[in-house]
């Protein structure tokens, strides 16, 4: 069992990637090996449509652009679970993910008649959001929208999909040198403390059912 973990937050130890550390120990502990990719450290862009990944006779769920995420394409194709989290950046998930699920999405995505997916593995996938919005504010405008996505994962990797949403998230350890008024910085603080430890359990099992 293989799970590949992705931090699509360009911060390497705030909240996204906190909850996925936990994500990947939970995979550890049903036994998984796990491989743990910043993504903000790979110089990559989305999809530049080279149609290289839909050429007759290539060699399908392969993307040929020649960057540093192609070869991150190959590993997340050949393992049995795929983690990513993202923080939510102007109501979507970030540049970086956007760009991975565009050249993942491509190279499995079948413009032949019949069957839309090219793959016919089966990888379980999850999703770990993070945003100062409030839950009321995810369930009704952003999880209808992030709903799309995750359908897609569901139908082409054919795995079990998971998700989860951290909401109020902290976004600074001091919050009087930014202009930041609408943000209550003491609740914040207080909400880190009573309920992150929450959501870094439900990383942690998240990590855990899909790794089994
Ligand atoms: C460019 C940018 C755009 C953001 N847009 C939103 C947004 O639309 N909705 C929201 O709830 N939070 C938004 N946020 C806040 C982040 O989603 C939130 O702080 C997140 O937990 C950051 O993740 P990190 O701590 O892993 O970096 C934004 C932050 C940045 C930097």
């Amino acid at each position: 069992m293989k799970t590949v973990i992705i931090n699509a937050s360009p911060r390497k130890t705030w909240n996204t990637a906190q909850l996925l550390k936990e994500a990947q120990r939970g995979a550890e502990a049903a036994g998984a090996e796990t491989e743990y990719i910043d993504l903000y450290d790979l110089a990559f862009s989305g999809c530049r449509s080279c149609l290289s990944c839909k050429r007759k006779g290539a060699r399908r769920c392969r993307c040929y652009f020649k960057d540093d995420l192609s070869p991150v394409i190959d590993r997340i194709l050949a393992a049995d679970a795929v983690i990513f989290g993202t923080p939510i950046y102007m109501g979507e998930p970030s540049a970086g993910f956007r760009a991975l699920f565009e050249r993942l999405g491509f190279c499995i995505l079948s413009y032949d008649e019949g069957e839309r997916s090219y793959f016919d593995g089966k990888i379980n996938t999850g999703f770990i959001y993070t945003m100062n919005a409030p839950d009321g504010y995810y369930e009704t405008n952003l999880r209808p929208k992030l709903e799309g996505t995750e359908e897609f994962f569901r139908s082409f990797l054919k795995g079990k999909v998971l998700t989860m949403a951290a909401c109020g998230t902290l976004q600074t350890d001091d919050y009087s040198r930014y202009s930041m008024g609408m943000f209550n910085e003491a609740q914040r603080k207080e909400s880190r403390k009573t309920r992150f430890p929450a959501d870094l359990e439900k990383a942690f099992d998240m990590g855990y059912a899909l790794s089994r």
